[in-house]
């Protein structure tokens, strides 16, 4: 399990988590969900070890790594896919898919070009010549040939064409039956909850909501109150 435990985390000044706490449970998938400003990418940065919490614990398999280097954090198989730029610009396909890879990764760099045939058509290409729609397939498979433990998300969806999100959908179903925890920070509700197990909502810098991900698509409600947005007839995950 990963457990969050009243993180306290600032830039410079600015308080933007306050007394945070959450936790996932192994090999599910967690929707981090929140308005705009809640503090998702700051929390997902505080579990990388780029932001330091200045109060509170975060534990891994019972272990406290609150204080750990992030590449110490990253060497125990967390990996995270930031929002926007998510590629080595200047790098070919295949450099930015080599740099990522681990031998022990469960997904080869043939499964990637298998399941992205684009990528290898590209592989010498540069990354920034890539469409918005390739650079996250890239960003997928670098994920993917990472072999993470824990992949922390962020708005994988976001200015995704349908047959993007259609091809996330499947990757992060693909992680989860591999039994890697996930936890996936999405706007698009009817994504995350056809993923999620279970759902954390965030507002102003702490958790406010968790509960089960069936529960929360089931009640209007609870998505009016927390989000301010409402969706019907959605697939649910596990
Ligand atoms: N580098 C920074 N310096 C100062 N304040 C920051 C910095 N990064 C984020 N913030 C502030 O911290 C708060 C939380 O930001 P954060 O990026 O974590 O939100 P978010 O929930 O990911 O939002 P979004 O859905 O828009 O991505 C916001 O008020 C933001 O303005
Ligand atoms: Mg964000």
């Amino acid at each position: 399990m990963l457990e969050l435990e009243g993180i306290d985390v600032f830039y410079g000044p600015s308080h933007v988590l306050h007394a945070l706490t959450a936790h996932v449970e192994e090999g599910e998938v967690l929707a981090l969900l929140g308005r705009s400003g809640a503090g998702k990418t700051t929390t997902l940065k505080t579990v990388m070890g780029w932001l330091r919490p200045r109060a509170g614990r975060i534990r891994w398999r019972g272990q406290d790594i609150s204080h750990w280097e992030s590449v110490r954090i990253a060497r125990l198989g967390f990996a995270m896919v930031a929002q926007g730029r998510r590629v080595f610009p200047s790098l070919s396909v295949a450099e930015n898919l080599g740099i990522a890879l681990n031998p022990t990764s469960p997904w080869s760099l043939e499964d990637v070009y298998q399941l992205f045939p684009r990528l290898e058509e590209r592989r010498y290409q540069a990354a920034n010549t890539l469409s918005g729609g390739e650079q996250q397939m890239l960003s997928l498979g670098r994920a993917l040939v990472r072999g993470p433990r824990v992949l922390l998300l962020d708005e994988p969806t976001e200015g995704m064409a349908p047959a993007i999100v259609q091809l996330t959908h499947q990757v992060v179903e693909m992680l989860r039956e591999a039994g890697i925890t996930v936890v996936l920070v999405e706007q698009n509700l009817a994504f995350a909850l056809s993923l999620a197990a279970r759902v954390a909502v965030m507002n102003k810098g702490q958790v406010v909501y968790e509960g089960r991900a069936q529960e929360f698509a089931a009640h209007r409600e609870l998505q009016v109150q927390y989000l301010g947005v409402s969706t019907t007839g959605l697939r649910v995950g596990s």
